[in-house]
């Protein structure tokens, strides 16, 4: 098996640590390295994945390093492929994803600039919250095209999503597919026109209370986990989501994926970071790709994208 090209996780947190193993059992990259500001958690933790390498059967060499705000460390990721920023606070039980948007703009800002530094080519996928201001940011700070900085949300939200219904149903997840688009917060889109189970409507095998319900249940979804754990928020689906979507680029697969993309044009939606379908490769988002949505849905994204325009528009002076 080839393995090839480099990818940097920020942050050895929970949601860092998990996707950085994930990746590194998936056996396709060359090196996989973990970052933190905690001196020494991350070497302990990439040493710690490379003594599974022999039980699980992979070869990728995890690299640990610690980081400083002034830069120090990360010669470690230098020329990344893929670079996942996990960097900055997860929410507390009650807490809105844009409570935490004073004190993680600070914490991405200083990470995506150093990034920029060592690894211009990089294609970034961001997951710090809240989702879409701090995917913004990072292109600001970064100064990379567009299509080089995507967002993590719509795989997440999605993934919920279809595993409710699953369960409603009781088929197997594989049977269902589901979409949600928009923000990764209150205004996000899930959508049931697209949604369907062995093939058949959603909306055929529901009524609409139940969707409804289903859909509220998506929205809150991180929320019904932070409530449930105290402290910290879910990591096995988020990092699975990222995991995949760093995947794509460096598979150059052509996928297609709910991603948190830069729109211009597609749905009437200008100039701004949002949840959308997009194709994903080598150069990042090779293709927002614009499907058919009902009049509502389409009413709900422009929602989402004025909701999200204006907290973007004031990201850059935090
Ligand atoms: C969630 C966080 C990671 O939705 O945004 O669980």
């Amino acid at each position: 098996m080839s393995r090839s090209g480099k990818v940097t996780v920020v942050g050895s947190g929970f949601y860092g640590s998990t996707t950085a193993l994930r990746l590194a059992e998936y056996d396709i990259f060359e090196t996989v390295v973990l970052t933190d500001i905690l001196e020494g958690k991350a070497e302990g933790l990439a040493l710690d994945m490379n003594q599974s390498r022999s039980i699980e059967g992979f070869e990728t060499k995890v690299v640990g390093a610690t980081t400083t705000a002034d830069g120090a460390g990360y010669e470690a990721s230098a020329n990344s492929d893929v670079v996942v920023i996990t960097a900055g606070l997860p929410r507390k039980p009650g807490m809105s994803r844009m409570d935490l948007i004073g004190v993680n703009a600070g914490i991405v800002r200083g990470v995506a600039e150093n990034i920029a530094k060592h690894s211009p080519k990089a294609v970034i996928i961001v997951v710090s919250n809240p989702l879409d201001e701090m995917t913004a940011l990072t292109q600001i700070a970064t100064g990379f095209p567009h299509h080089q900085v995507m967002g993590q949300a719509g795989m997440l939200d999605t993934a919920r999503f279809t595993n409710y219904v699953a369960e409603k149903l009781a088929v197997p997840v594989s049977a269902v597919k589901t979409l949600t688009l928009g923000s990764h917060g209150d205004t996000m889109v899930p959508v049931p026109s697209r949604c369907t189970v062995n093939g058949q409507p959603l909306t055929s095998l529901l009524a609409a209370s139940d969707i409804d319900e289903l859909v509220e249940r998506t929205r809150n979804g991180g929320a019904e986990i932070v409530a449930l754990l105290k402290t910290g928020s879910a990591y096995y689906a988020p990092s699975a989501a990222a995991a995949r979507m760093a995947k794509a680029v460096i598979e150059d697969s052509g996928a297609i994926m709910p991603v948190c993309a830069w729109v211009e044009g597609q749905y009437g939606i200008s100039g701004v970071y949002l949840g959308v379908e997009a194709k994903i490769g080598r150069t990042g988002i090779k293709e927002v790709v614009e499907t058919a949505l009902t009049h509502s849905e389409v009413a709900a994204l422009k929602v989402a994208a004025e909701a999200v325009r204006s907290k973007q528009a004031d990201v850059k002076d935090l």
